[in-house]
């Protein structure tokens, strides 16, 4: 049956292909994006497909917008059925090094920003007797990974606070789910990592850091393919709290659970080839 799915930070990467894959099948999108020329270019591409979506520029911070934007939906479209919290930005700065006012602006964004579109949506959620809320986290939303603090806190955050809010909506038939991907090939990594300064003492091991994971990003699933996982997840009528998009994801979170602490740092360390 064709639903009503609210996206936000589509205009690009897993969100604009997720958007695709759904109108594809005759769901409406309504959603919206920092990136003007990319909700454009998305509103030409969804109409080449068809069906009635509802796409504008808006910043996640600009939370009297997303009421704004929130009450536009309702108005056209009725009711929500599904609400992917999908805009995150990445963060790469070793700890010692990170700017604050930056730090907080991701966290901004990241997490509030997922409270934000989520606290909209409940009530209509709650009275229409349920609905979905999905938010996009990361393997890093169970697994802290160095050179990346900020953006850790900012997914365990979102883990938390989805895990914590499960049981206040339950009773309301509203369902709430996790995709945590490791790596997915999209420009986000590219946008954040860079060198610390010359000089830096965590120069050389962040240098190393960012050439494994651009080794790494070779062998990830693809845009497109992580696109169809998202749409299971959304799609399943009892989706599971916990998703992950690749086994090599799966296993990492297993052995991160199970593994004394020093042996999970030693498998860490020497697969990043960040040892001193
Ligand atoms: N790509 C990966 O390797 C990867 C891995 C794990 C988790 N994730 C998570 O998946 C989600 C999507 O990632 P992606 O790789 O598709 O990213 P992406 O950078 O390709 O796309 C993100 C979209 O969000 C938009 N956006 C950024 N800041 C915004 C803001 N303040 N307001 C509104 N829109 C904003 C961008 O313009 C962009 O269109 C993110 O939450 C990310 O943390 C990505």
């Amino acid at each position: 049956m064709a639903q009503t799915i609210v996206i936000t930070g589509l205009a690009d990467g897993m969100g604009r292909d997720v958007a695709k894959l759904l109108a594809q099948s005759g769901d409406s999108i309504a959603g919206f994006d920092v990136d003007e020329a990319g909700i454009n270019s998305l509103r030409e591409e969804l109409k080449a497909i068809g069906g009635d979506h509802l796409l504008t520029t808006m910043d996640i911070t600009d939370r009297p917008g997303i009421l704004k934007f929130r009450d536009q939906v309702l108005q056209k479209y009725g009711k929500v059925d599904i609400v992917l919290s999908n805009v995150g930005i990445g963060f790469f700065d070793p700890f010692e090094e990170v700017n604050l006012e930056k730090a907080l602006k991701c966290l901004e964004i990241n997490v509030i920003g997922c409270a934000a579109i989520f606290q909209a949506f409940i009530p209509s959620l709650r009275k229409q007797g349920g609905g979905k809320l999905i938010a996009m986290s990361s393997l890093v939303g169970q697994i802290p990974f160095p050179f990346e603090s900020i953006y850790t806190a900012s997914k365990f955050a979102i883990e938390g606070m989805v895990d914590a809010l499960r049981l206040e909506v339950a009773p309301f038939g509203i369902r709430v789910a996790l995709i945590e991907p490791a790596q997915v090939c999209t420009k986000f990594a590219a946008k954040i990592h860079h060198l610390p300064p010359e000089g830096s003492p965590y120069r050389e091991r962040a240098k190393r850091f960012i050439d494994k994971d651009n080794e790494l990003i070779k062998t990830a699933p693809s845009c497109g393919q992580a696109a169809n996982i998202i749409v299971k997840v959304l799609k399943s009528d009892k989706p599971s709290l916990h998703n992950q998009m690749a086994f090599r994801d799966s296993f990492f979170m297993l052995i991160n659970k199970w593994l004394p602490m020093s042996v999970r740092d030693n498998i860490l360390v020497n697969f990043m080839d960040i040892k001193v």
